[in-house]
């Protein structure tokens, strides 16, 4: 989703805005832009679709400078084109703005502004932003900034320049995310580590309600919205240029799905010492979870999917009922958890709106909080009591891999603490769970050694209008998150069903040669899926297995089998999701696709 960054230093400003925007292509976009401080004027070029038509812009221009914006852009309000695309200018052509977020009482603020006499050229919410800094301006940016952001509702991370104030850059944000970078040769900022990463590891996170003025001349203030300066502390990234590279892979997706093993085992070695849980004081204590009157989990997406096996798994572990919610739907619907609920959020990036919104209802109760999150000091993991990360490295790839499997292996530390602290399981049997989990890297390993079985299923489907994913229990949440993975790279329809759901109106899909990919890891619905695939079968349906068993009724009904290592029950998630990532990866590839960055999606969604 958008993605805004910001130079002001002794170098040229151009490329070092070009390469950070690149950084943050992964996050969805349509259109981009960047604004220079010129010798005499702004200097701005915007182009539709991807950044190489701006990079070819920005060559056959001349413009250079010390001080610049850009911005990704991914289409809220008004279409993709290059009156709606970023940065946004005062009419006078002397402000320029780039926003991430949504301003929602802008068509207020516009009718205002109207009113004054302003003219308006885009459709978006940004270019009132700007219109009503010009408003506030007496010729000091910083105040008129300041001014104009107390008048907005809604969500804004923004980076501002002014042919007024030439020497100096204003960030200012609230409920987006927006981080600075303190370099040898002066300042960044950026919605995200990964452009800035590459100029220095000292990088500030904003929060909410601060704007920063970075100087030309090296220095810089951050202040609240009283204006009153506060001291910011700089933290000392270790993340490198590497660990965003595609090391060799031809896509990140590719690459990602391959550090899973390394991944998972990374995680449990963090979250265990010798076979025992290693939770420190980051996890709840036994009086604690004995309080707990309920357990939620909110997420959205893929993380929604690793919530809802994690259910599965808390369930059969302690007893207790766990309820799982989209954070989306959560927000807008009647509310019952209680103040001695414990809410966990999942989000890999710590910057989904939905479930930061969720997270903002949920502390209004006084419910407790936790969240498993992968990019660390996200804004998720500054609104929550406690924070399970997942270490596994920036996961650049639009559609998520190894941050899902890296949930799990983390809720399934969180279920086994919570059953050995209310005694529902002894250490022995604790041991016996750890000792299966440091299984999993090797046997996720076996699902990555032949690749051709996955080119075939993709080369089979690739021109398929429909592709279903069916299974029971834990088997069917894999059948979602498979059917999530293909339908976002290969966008084809897919859909998953609960096999036992099928006769009760789906089965009416099914005709002669129909592809239906299913999931069979579960000992107690084994007969009864296979069953169902009978029934799938004699409608002419044409099966795919994923199943870690050698089942007879499978075995005929199948057209082809994906055997996955043997594990207990509630571990096979881990296992049945690295061939339906494969098979969504090989099918977006069979159809010409841009794997990496589906269309129309984003990686970071920080708009509801
Ligand atoms: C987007 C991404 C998905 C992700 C979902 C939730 O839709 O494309 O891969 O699962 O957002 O994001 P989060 O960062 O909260 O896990």
């Amino acid at each position: 989703m958008c993605g805004i960054v910001g130079y002001c230093g002794k170098k040229d400003a151009g490329n070092i805005l070009l390469e950070g925007l690149k950084k943050l292509e992964y996050r969805g976009y349509d259109s981009a832009g960047i604004s220079i401080i010129g010798e005499s004027s702004i200097k701005t070029i915007k182009s539709v679709g991807k950044l190489n038509n701006l990079e070819e812009n920005f060559a056959l221009s001349s413009i250079s400078g010390n001080i610049g914006i850009g911005h990704t852009r991914w289409a809220t309000h008004g279409e993709a084109n290059l009156q709606n695309a970023h940065p946004h200018l005062n009419s006078k052509m002397t402000i320029s703005l780039v926003h991430n977020g949504i301003i929602e009482n802008y068509l207020d603020l516009k009718k205002e502004l109207i009113a004054e006499g302003y003219e308006f050229k885009s459709n978006t919410d940004t270019e009132v932003i700007v219109q009503l800094i010009d408003f506030y301006f007496k010729g000091n940016i910083l105040n008129a900034t300041l001014n104009a952001v107390k008048r907005l509702k809604g969500s804004y991370a923004l980076g501002i320049i002014s042919m007024d104030n030439p020497g100096e850059l204003i960030a200012v944000k609230n409920n987006s995310p927006l981080l600075l970078g303190i370099c040898d040769d002066g300042f960044m900022m950026s919605s995200e580590i990964s452009s800035i990463v590459e100029h220095t590891n000292k990088i500030i996170y904003m929060d909410d309600l601060e704007i920063a003025q970075l100087n030309l001349n090296g220095k810089y203030k951050i202040f609240n919205y009283n204006l009153d300066e506060i001291e910011k502390e700089i933290k000392i990234m270790d993340l490198n240029t590497n660990s965003i590279s595609k090391n060799g892979f031809d896509h990140y997706m590719l690459k990602e799905i391959f550090e899973q093993p390394h991944a998972v085992k990374n995680l449990l070695n963090k979250r265990t010492i010798d076979k025992r849980i290693n939770l420190s004081d980051n996890f709840f204590s036994k009086e604690e979870i004995e309080k707990f009157s309920q357990i939620y989990i909110i997420a959205c997406g893929t993380a929604f999917h690793a919530g809802e096996v994690a259910k599965f798994a808390i369930q059969k572990l302690t007893g207790k009922q766990v309820l799982c919610e989209i954070a989306s739907e959560f927000n807008y619907n009647q509310k019952f958890v209680d103040e001695d609920a414990l809410v966990i959020f999942i989000s890999q990036s710590g910057e989904t709106a939905d479930t930061l919104m969720s997270i903002d209802e949920v502390k209004k109760i006084g419910a407790k909080t936790m969240a498993v999150v992968n990019v660390e000091n996200s804004t998720m993991t500054r609104e929550v009591d406690k924070v399970m990360y997942c270490y596994c490295g920036p996961e650049i790839s639009v559609a998520s891999t190894k941050a899902y499997t890296t949930q799990l292996a983390n809720l399934y530390i969180v279920a086994l603490d919570m059953a050995l602290k209310l005694g529902k399981i002894t250490q022995e049997e604790l041991e016996t769970y750890v000792d299966e989990l440091y299984t999993i890297p090797e046997k996720m390993e076996a699902s990555l050694k032949d690749l051709n079985v996955y080119k075939e299923i993709a080369d089979e489907i690739k021109h398929e209008k429909s592709i279903y994913y069916t299974g029971r229990g834990m088997d069917f949440t894999s059948a979602k998150e498979g059917s999530l993975k293909l339908k976002e790279t290969s966008y084809i329809h897919t859909e998953a069903f609960a096999s036992g759901e099928l006769k009760h109106g789906s089965m009416a899909l099914m005709e002669e040669g129909t592809k239906v990919l299913t999931v069979l890891t579960q000992e107690h619905t084994l007969n009864k899926t296979a069953s169902n695939l009978e029934e799938l079968t004699s409608r002419g349906a044409y099966i795919y297995a994923i199943t870690t068993y050698d089942n007879e009724v499978v075995s005929k009904n199948s057209k082809k089998i994906i055997r996955i290592a043997d594990t207990m029950d509630i571990f096979a998630p881990m296992l049945s999701v690295v061939p339906s990532q494969l098979i969504a990866y090989y099918t977006s590839l069979a159809k010409g696709n841009d794997v990496d960055k589906p269309r129309n999606l984003a990686k970071a969604v920080t708009v509801e």
